[in-house]
């Protein structure tokens, strides 16, 4: 056991924890490993996945600023823009998302998370995949146009995905060694914690905090996007960032990001992903979405059948949330269901 205390910067207190952590024992006789999840997807209520963690510290950050306005980005589908917009509505702060979308007829307002963030008020500004490759300057001549105008404004960067953010899941590794320090899941570290990888945040986090609190001996991130290598660039910047952040933080865990789950492409997921999904829900009661949560447990299912080493192992799934991109694809999905 090892609970090294250490000082985070200002957050606010957004997220309905501990989260629950849970064996799911019919899953774990299928796939021979002794599986645990931490149920993040039931962090809040609509605001509710992994984004809010982040989002503790970012609108710490913005309020302590002052700002008035945050502005953000995502795929047209994005669960960080849904909950930046909810809980900058709560907080009083009004929100603008740069979302991307394929065409310029294809604006899917009544669904899923885009449909949460109109009803949230946001300001939505949909932009081509090609400008969102831009999405940086776009959202700091976003702020200067702003500034300009006296407005006061709070730029997150996609997933919010920056050092402070990733704290998140630095934080939430915190919640997991209490937990275990409780006595939950055996009370001993996971052999293995696994989640889906989007804009590399919650990886970052988890490995900078698996490490310190001794929660994980290895982090595996199912990318969604993206490859291998991007990812290892990404999860060093933001690990320096998060050091700089929290100077006493030990050594982080050993990690492998694994790509090849990704599906067809960000968004989209294969036949045999979508069936995996319906009977996850089917025989266990479990929803995973097809954008995130689904393709990094089907990885799992994978990486088990691929390294007999993972037999008899105990792993620890983050359901980092989703559930309105599911409702998003509802009509797409009905002809596996
Ligand atoms: C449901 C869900 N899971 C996982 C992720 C990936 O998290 P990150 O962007 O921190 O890599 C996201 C990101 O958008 C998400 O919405």
């Amino acid at each position: 056991m090892s609970n090294p205390s250490v000082e985070f910067p200002n957050r606010l207190r957004l997220c309905h924890s501990p989260t629950p952590l849970l064996r799911i024992p019919r899953l774990s006789d299928r796939l021979g490993v002794d599986l645990w999840i931490k149920r993040d997807d039931a962090n809040a209520g609509v605001e509710a996945g992994n984004k809010i963690r982040k989002l503790e510290f970012l609108l710490a950050d913005a309020l302590h600023n002052k700002c008035d306005t945050l502005v953000t980005c995502g795929g047209e589908q994005s669960n960080h823009c849904r909950a930046t917009v909810i809980l900058g509505a709560r907080l009083g702060l009004k929100s603008i998302v740069y979302l991307r979308t394929e065409g310029v007829t294809h604006r899917p307002m009544s669904r899923g998370n885009a449909f949460l963030m109109g009803m949230a008020g946001a300001e939505i500004r949909w932009i081509s995949p090609e400008q969102y490759q831009e999405r940086t300057a776009i959202m700091e001549e976003c702020a200067k146009v702003l500034k300009d105008a006296h407005a006061l404004p709070y730029v997150i960067p996609e997933g919010g995905s920056n050092g402070l953010g990733s704290l998140g899941y630095v934080d939430a590794m915190r919640e997991i060694r209490r937990q275990l320090d409780l006595g939950l899941a055996g009370g001993t570290p996971f052999d293995y914690l696994v989640h889906a990888c989007g804009s590399g945040g919650t990886a970052a986090g988890c490995i900078v905090g698996a490490g310190h609190y001794n929660v994980a001996k290895l982090v595996r991130s199912y990318a969604v996007c993206n490859d291998q290598a991007y990812f290892e660039t990404v999860i060093q910047r933001l690990t320096n960032e998060i050091k700089s952040l929290v100077p006493d933080l030990k050594e982080a865990a050993a990690y492998e990001i694994d790509d090849t789950s990704k599906g067809p492409r960000y968004g989209e997921s294969s036949a045999e992903q979508q069936m995996f999904l319906v009977d996850l829900a089917r025989n266990y009661g479990l929803f995973l979405d097809p954008v995130y949560t689904g393709k990094a447990m089907f990885g799992l299912t994978k990486s088990i059948a691929n390294h007999s080493e993972m037999l008899g192992k105990r792993v620890l799934f983050i359901h980092t949330g989703g559930l309105p991109g599911l409702l998003a694809q509802g009509e797409l999905l009905s002809h596996v269901v």
